[in-house]
């Protein structure tokens, strides 16, 4: 079988994961490079010695070669490209969230059905080597029944600015962009339960802090310390139709000590976090046990999930293999981060 040709549009700052990951993966071929800001996209495209460099994603679409594409753009453009992408014969990556609107997301959902193409939603925390581990345990049942899940993402100095700070085109903040990755964990561990109700709360009471000096932090390709508007502060419960829950808080800015990622599922044969470090608790002859898996690195490596969520997209393609984060995933994501915000406006509990 031959490369699948690869089309990456949206050249910023998480752009060069996808592409490097491509680069190492033998069954692709970076071929053709797109980004509004054509500078841009030409280094890009020089970098990784892509055929082809455009400004505008519906010509990079309209190339025939082209088999695949990875959406690495703001939040606002993920559904005209993705839809647009299908309905050009495109398999398609989209990065998190798969769209502004749960609206959006259903609009995806229907390009995908009718275009009998495969879309991957970039779940990118679902491919670390320890979440392939430990959904082991969790199929064989040595969590048992996961009733609870714990979710904080912190940063105390963090809001990436340019897009990301703009509602218009990001969504939100950090519920949109960090909450996503360790809600959708949560949930896709305890085995993707239907959602019934959520309680939200969104905060903007700090600001993005730019004038706080001393410390480094992820930024859009464009910052602009100007311009902000999103939450910097979301917090929320929310309850599946099976009973369990889920507790979960993000920010991009706190006056917290110091960062913080924690990541717990509970369950009623065992226990099992997974940030900062993987570690399962179960109960044995009476007496608790601290499980550490002997493995190379107890924290998610980053680049690796990206190298295997590449893969993953290659292999679906390639082999037809089931997508490890579809669509679907995508759209229930959207109902809950939607439903936060929701929530959070309205001072109510939503119902589904
Ligand atoms: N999976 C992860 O861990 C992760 C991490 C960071 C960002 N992301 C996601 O990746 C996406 C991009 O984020 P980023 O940090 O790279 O942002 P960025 O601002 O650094 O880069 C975005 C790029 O997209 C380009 N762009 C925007 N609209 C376009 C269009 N219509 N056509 C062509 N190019 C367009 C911009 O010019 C810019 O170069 C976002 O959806 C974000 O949520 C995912």
């Amino acid at each position: 079988m031959g490369k699948m040709k690869i089309g990456v549009i949206g050249t910023g700052s998480i752009s060069d994961i996808h592409l490097s990951s491509y680069a190492q993966n033998e069954h692709a071929e970076i071929y053709a490079i797109c980004d509004l800001n054509k500078e841009r996209a030409q280094k890009t495209a020089d970098n990784y010695g892509a055929t082809f460099v455009y400004t505008d994603y519906k010509e990079l679409l309209g190339n025939e070669e082209i088999d695949a594409v990875s959406i690495c753009t703001w939040n606002n453009t993920h559904a005209k490209i993705s839809i647009a992408a299908l309905e050009a014969g495109k398999h398609v990556l989209c990065e998190k969230p798969l769209a502004k609107t749960v609206e959006e997301a259903e609009q995806i959902e229907k390009a995908v059905k009718q275009s009998g193409k495969i879309l991957q939603v970039g779940f990118v925390r679902r491919y670390t080597n320890n979440i392939n581990l430990l959904k082991q345990f969790i199929d064989h049942g040595d969590l048992g029944e996961i009733y609870y899940a714990k979710a904080s993402c912190l940063r105390r100095l963090g809001n990436p600015g340019g897009w990301f700070a703009d509602k218009d085109r990001s969504g939100g903040g950090p519920l949109i962009d960090i909450g996503v990755h360790v809600i959708d964990l949560c949930w896709y561990l305890m085995g993707r339960p239907k959602v019934k109700s959520i309680s939200g709360n969104t905060y903007e009471k700090l600001g993005n802090r730019s004038n706080v000096k001393n410390l480094d932090f992820y930024k859009a390709a464009d910052y602009n310390p100007y311009q902000n508007n999103v939450e910097d502060m979301a917090n929320a419960l929310i309850r599946f139709e099976n009973g369990a829950s889920l507790l979960v808080d993000v920010s991009f800015t706190l006056h917290a000590k110091e960062d913080e990622i924690s990541v717990k599922l509970y369950g009623d044969k065992g226990g099992a976090e997974i940030e900062p470090e993987l570690l399962i608790v179960s109960e044995k002859h009476n007496t608790i046990l601290n499980v550490t898996p002997q493995i190379d690195s107890l924290s998610s490596d980053i680049n690796q999930a990206f190298q295997n969520e590449i893969n993953s997209f290659i292999n679906c393609i390639q082999n037809e293999k089931e997508v490890v984060s579809p669509v679907e995933d995508g759209v229930e994501m959207m109902k809950i981060l939607c439903g936060i915000y929701e929530s959070s406006e309205t001072g109510k509990e939503i119902y589904f």
